[in-house]
């Protein structure tokens, strides 16, 4: 089967980078399974894979993209390197810039990736000396070329704020939060737009808790499409970044293959008037 189309779309960064819009997200699995899954993944067609040093699983996906990379049976079509998006994401802020600037050497190195495309700092957890210390680590990784680009996540609007106001040497391209209909986040995402921050959307799928809501039946229906279909449309058509997570092969294409069809501008705002402020997981969005 083609690759979805949707799978090449690229989002623009305020740096002018590019970023894929579709990316598996590789949260709650194991190493074994971010293995198969990554592999799957790229063999799918999928270009960008968001981790964590607290998802425990950074040796693995690396080990996987390389794999892929090296393996001149699977990798048709000569990708390299660049071709694939890394994320990965501090456990901690600190306000020990050294302690952060080893933590990113340490992520690296465990990918084998020889750089990461993305690094994001967790959460805003640790206070606002530990937040702007960490974010300067993250930036003098990038001019080392450790990292090639910084970013936030779960962080509130007052996070935002803050750390634009410190006068940033360089800006974080994107705030990885959760958003999805049941949590929309009109608040952050005004605050990330004033700022040209893109806004990653993670539990896209609302991890699963809202896939039989009438709502979502019953436009799943009307568009001829999965429930999980329909929540990742509505993702992409509100120009997020989107990661929905899966370890089932079969899922991989069905969460990227929404393509055939546009959710309209009023179903839009039927999702939209869902939220609930879901939390899927933690919110320490308004962490001091
Ligand atoms: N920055 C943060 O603090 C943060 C927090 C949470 C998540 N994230 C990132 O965002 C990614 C996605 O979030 P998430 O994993 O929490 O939730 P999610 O992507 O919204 O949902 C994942 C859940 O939905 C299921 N699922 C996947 N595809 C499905 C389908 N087509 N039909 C029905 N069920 C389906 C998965 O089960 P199966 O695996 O069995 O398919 C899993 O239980 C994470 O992996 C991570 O990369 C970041």
């Amino acid at each position: 089967m083609a690759a979805p189309k949707t799978l090449a779309a690229r989002i623009k960064l305020a740096n002018g980078e590019t970023i894929p819009q579709i990316q598996l997200g590789l949260y709650m699995m194991s190493g074994r399974e971010a293995t198969t899954s990554v592999r799957w993944a790229l063999e799918a067609g999928y270009r960008g894979f968001d981790c964590a040093q607290v998802y425990h699983n950074e040796r693995e996906a690396g080990r996987a993209i390389r794999g892929f990379l090296d393996d001149k049976n699977a990798n048709k079509d000569g990708l390299k390197r660049e071709d694939v998006f890394y994320t990965t994401k501090l456990a901690s802020n600190s306000t020990s810039y050294e302690e952060v600037r080893r933590s990113i050497r340490g992520s690296v190195e465990v990918s084998g990736l020889g750089y990461v495309d993305l690094f994001l700092l967790h959460s805003p957890y640790g206070g606002r000396e530990a937040r702007l210390t960490s974010w300067r680590a993250v930036e003098d990784a990038i001019a080392e070329g450790q990292v090639r680009m910084g970013g936030v996540s779960n962080f509130g609007v007052r996070h935002v704020e803050e750390l634009m106001g410190s006068g940033p040497r360089i800006g974080p391209v994107v705030n990885q939060i959760e958003v999805h209909p049941f949590n929309t986040q009109a608040g952050i995402r005004e605050t990330c737009a004033r700022f040209g921050i893109v806004v990653e959307a993670y539990a896209p799928l609302a991890r699963g808790m809202r896939m039989r809501h009438p709502v979502v039946v019953g436009l799943a229906g009307k568009y001829a499409c999965s429930p999980a279909q329909l929540l990742v449309r509505w993702s992409l058509q509100h120009n997020f970044v989107t990661l929905p997570k899966t370890s089932r092969k079969e899922r991989l294409d069905e969460n990227a293959d929404v393509g055939g069809f546009e959710i309209s501008a009023e179903d839009m705002v039927k999702m939209d008037r869902l939220d609930e402020n879901l939390v899927t997981d933690w919110d320490p969005t308004d962490a001091p």
